[in-house]
């Protein structure tokens, strides 16, 4: 396996938390076709949900709630993934309650479509599937590889990690399933994917070709981005110079600044990507769970040790910010209006129950964490992404559902 990519702590300030990058995607405004599940069921269900309305029509996938499931969860094992990263192996590294594995995600008013591996590599037979984001969407890519990979015959399948580029390739099928890392959407000083942490993060506000000739050519295109953009200051670039000193820099407040970076990636999509030919989709936020006293733990608590999900419907924790997704609802509308359809994948309050599905300190980050490193969860825990097989497991049965049904 190739050393990689993997991403120096990022500071979120006011928190005083070291966690690693996260990132984020979005929520769900629901295009519904009058589409039928062929009756696919998964086993386990229990009683009272085989009456379940069958329909995805009009059915909210994002609302609903977390099953134990130790049937039909996982979908697959983590060491018998042949692409899993360090990042995301928690039992690798020593976690012990596996539970977390077994949590299925069952909407109020239907069932999720199954999982079927072969059936989404006959859809992207001949196609390619591009993943553009950060170290969440690199999250949710990893997960993807795994929920297909065992299906493929050794030999038939390889990984190449070239730069921002990360290529999963189904060689029997010409199926392409990569990750380009570009945090920001558009261009900024992070863009290197191992060396990113610097002293102020500045995002050429106007820019996105340098990406975008990366995955231009996708049948699939699954954006996300947000915990990047959380700094408390941050220099914003107009113009398309070269020069670091080339250009204007203005300091512009969170909001304004991420809307003129999603601004610049919808010009983007509606003037380069034939519409006919690519879906698009955009992942909202995950959620990260830092602050024990939010779900009534001590004040020095955060997601290590959590070994359940929160079970109050509706809880939202005070990472997840809804003023920037509704940022980002209102580019993907205007979007729509100019004929260009987004689908947003609501994954945050799903993700937000889930206190218990972070590595905490049972990961590797380059090298593993020291002997004191490890005796300090409160301080050395990842609380921002999430352990495989886990929660974006579902993220993938969301799209896939999406990519066969809507
Ligand atoms: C996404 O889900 C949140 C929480 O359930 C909700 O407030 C928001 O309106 C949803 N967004 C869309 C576009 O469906
Ligand atoms: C199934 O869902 C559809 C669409 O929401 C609804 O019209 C129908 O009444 C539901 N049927 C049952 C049996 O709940
Ligand atoms: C699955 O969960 C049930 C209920 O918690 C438990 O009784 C059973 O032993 C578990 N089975 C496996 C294979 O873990
Ligand atoms: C999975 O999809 C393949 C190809 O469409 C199909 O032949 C197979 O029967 C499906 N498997 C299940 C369990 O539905
Ligand atoms: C393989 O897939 C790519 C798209 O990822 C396509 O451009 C190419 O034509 C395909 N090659 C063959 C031999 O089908
Ligand atoms: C890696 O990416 C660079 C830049 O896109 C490209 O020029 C090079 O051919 C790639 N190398 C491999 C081995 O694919
Ligand atoms: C857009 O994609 C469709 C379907 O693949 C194709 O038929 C059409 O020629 C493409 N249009 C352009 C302008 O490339
Ligand atoms: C974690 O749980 C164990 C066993 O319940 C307990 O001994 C330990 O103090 C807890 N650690 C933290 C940091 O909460």
């Amino acid at each position: 396996m190739a050393k990689t990519d993997q991403e120096p702590v990022l500071g979120l300030r006011g928190i005083g938390w070291c966690f690693q990058s996260l990132t984020a995607l979005f929520i769900g405004s629901l295009i519904i076709s009058a589409v039928y599940l062929a009756g696919e069921r998964r086993p386990g269900l229990l009683e009272d949900e085989t009456t379940r309305n069958n329909s995805l029509l009009g059915c909210n996938l994002f609302s609903g709630k977390w099953v134990f499931d130790n049937k039909s969860c996982p979908l697959y094992k983590e060491r018998q993934c042949s692409f899993m990263l360090d990042d995301f192996a928690c039992e690798k590294f020593g976690r012990r309650d596996l539970k977390y594995q077994h949590w299925r995600w069952q909407p109020h008013d239907c069932d999720l479509p199954r999982f079927n591996a072969t059936a989404l590599l006959e859809k992207l037979r001949g196609k390619r599937l591009v993943f553009v984001g950060d170290s969440l969407n690199r999250n949710q890519w990893v997960s993807l590889v795994c929920l297909v990979e065992s299906s493929i015959p050794p030999g038939l399948k390889f990984r190449h990690l070239n730069g921002s580029l990360y290529t999963f390739k189904a060689i029997e099928y010409n199926a392409s399933i990569d990750f380009y890392w570009a945090p920001f959407l558009v261009e900024s000083n992070c863009d290197d994917p191992i060396h990113h942490h610097v002293q102020y993060r500045t995002v050429k506000i106007q820019a996105i070709e340098k990406h975008a000739r990366h995955w231009n050519d996708a049948d699939f295109l699954i954006f996300d981005s947000y915990i990047w953009w959380l700094e408390d200051t941050m220099k914003v670039l107009w113009g398309l110079s070269e020069e670091p000193s080339g250009g204007l820099f203005k300091e512009v407040e969170l909001l304004s600044r991420y809307e003129m970076g999603l601004n610049t990636w919808a010009d983007w999509l509606e003037t380069h990507v034939n519409h006919t030919k690519t879906k698009l989709f955009f992942v909202s936020m995950s959620s990260t769970h830092l602050r024990g006293e939010e779900w009534g733990m001590g004040a020095n608590q955060n997601c290590y040790n959590e070994t359940e999900p929160i079970f109050e419907e509706g809880y939202w924790g005070t990472l997840s910010n809804p003023k920037m997704m509704q940022v980002v609802e209102e580019t993907i509308d205007r979007l729509e209006m100019r004929g260009v359809k987004v689908h947003i994948l609501n994954i945050t309050q799903l993700s937000e129950y889930r206190k218990d599905g972070h590595p905490s300190i049972y990961r590797r980050q380059w090298v593993a964490l020291t002997e004191e490193q490890l005796a300090d969860p409160p301080s050395f825990s990842d609380c921002g992404h999430w352990c495989l097989p886990g929660v974006p497991d579902t993220w993938n049965e969301l799209l896939y559902a999406y990519m066969f049904y809507y």
